[in-house]
């Protein structure tokens, strides 16, 4: 994949630092899967710091199915890093948003019948029913993003309502089993990132992203943060998480290294 990353421009600006934030859920989906307190979620995100992780992304599921409220409440006391909080947009989620006052909270759609986030939210369709969030969450101070499919037209509606921050969703790029749909999805990311920063928004992107695929991401100059969670905590199991998450680190830079400054 490598060879076909197209050379991106940085607009003239000094290339920016390209966070990495790691999403521990699936420490909490194993130390689930036999109850109990292992392995703990606190100390995996403590393990990301140490390895070079600029935050911490957890999503608290209305089925509690990995993240517990607990989890929320020891990482929001604990971290030493930014925590940015996963959360569907109900007024359970954002009492405990209020509560906690995490750095950022980023808005998903969420069916309780889906395996993992399974498309992005429909702000252009539903910025009446999601403005009065951004607003309330914006307003304890707490930064607002929202997970969005690459398009204009999400992008629009995203800046209209006030978000801060919008998150591209990347799984259909990460997915594609053709390198002519994934280059037809790159090509997506692409344009909406620097449609993103055209409207004032912080571009961020996740979903699916592993080795083979952060490169040609990472070197989107408009992106500034990626979030990065089942590949790294897989990938965990044969060579440890802190080497896991340092050998994305890497791939990430080497990927940044070819914005043009
Ligand atoms: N960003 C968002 C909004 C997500 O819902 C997820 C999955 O929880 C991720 C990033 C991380 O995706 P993955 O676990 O596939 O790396």
């Amino acid at each position: 994949m490598t060879e076909q990353i197209p050379t991106t421009e940085s607009q003239g600006t000094e290339m920016q630092h390209l966070r990495l934030g790691v999403n521990i859920d699936h420490v909490a989906t194993i130390r689930n899967a036999r109850g109990g307190i292992h392995p703990d979620p606190l100390r995996a995100a403590q393990i990301a710091e140490a390895a070079g992780a600029d935050g911490i992304t957890a999503h608290l599921r209305e089925d509690r199915r990995h993240i517990a409220d607990h989890d929320i409440k020891l990482l929001a006391e604990n971290l030493s890093i930014p925590l940015n909080f996963e959360m569907a947009a109900t007024d359970e989620m954002l009492q405990i948003a209020l509560d906690h006052k995490p750095h950022a909270a980023c808005l998903v759609p969420e069916k309780r019948e889906e395996r993992t986030t399974e498309g992005g939210l429909d702000v252009a369709g539903g910025h009446n029913y999601l403005s009065r969030f951004v607003n309330e969450i914006r307003g304890a101070g707490i930064r607002v993003s929202l997970f969005v499919e690459p398009s204009v037209e999400q992008l629009e509606a995203s800046s209209h309502i006030g978000a801060d921050i919008v998150e591209l969703h990347v799984g259909p790029y990460c997915d594609a089993d053709t390198e002519e749909k994934r280059a037809a999805e790159f090509e997506k990311i692409l344009k909406a990132a620097k449609a993103a920063e055209e409207l004032g928004l912080e571009c961020h992107a996740g979903h699916g992203l592993t080795y083979d695929t952060v490169e040609p991401v990472a070197a989107i100059p408009n992106i500034v943060e990626l979030n990065i969670g089942h590949f790294l905590i897989g990938e965990a199991i044969f060579v440890g998480l802190d080497a896991s998450i340092r050998e994305m680190r890497r791939r990430m830079d080497i990927g940044r290294a070819q914005v043009k400054g």
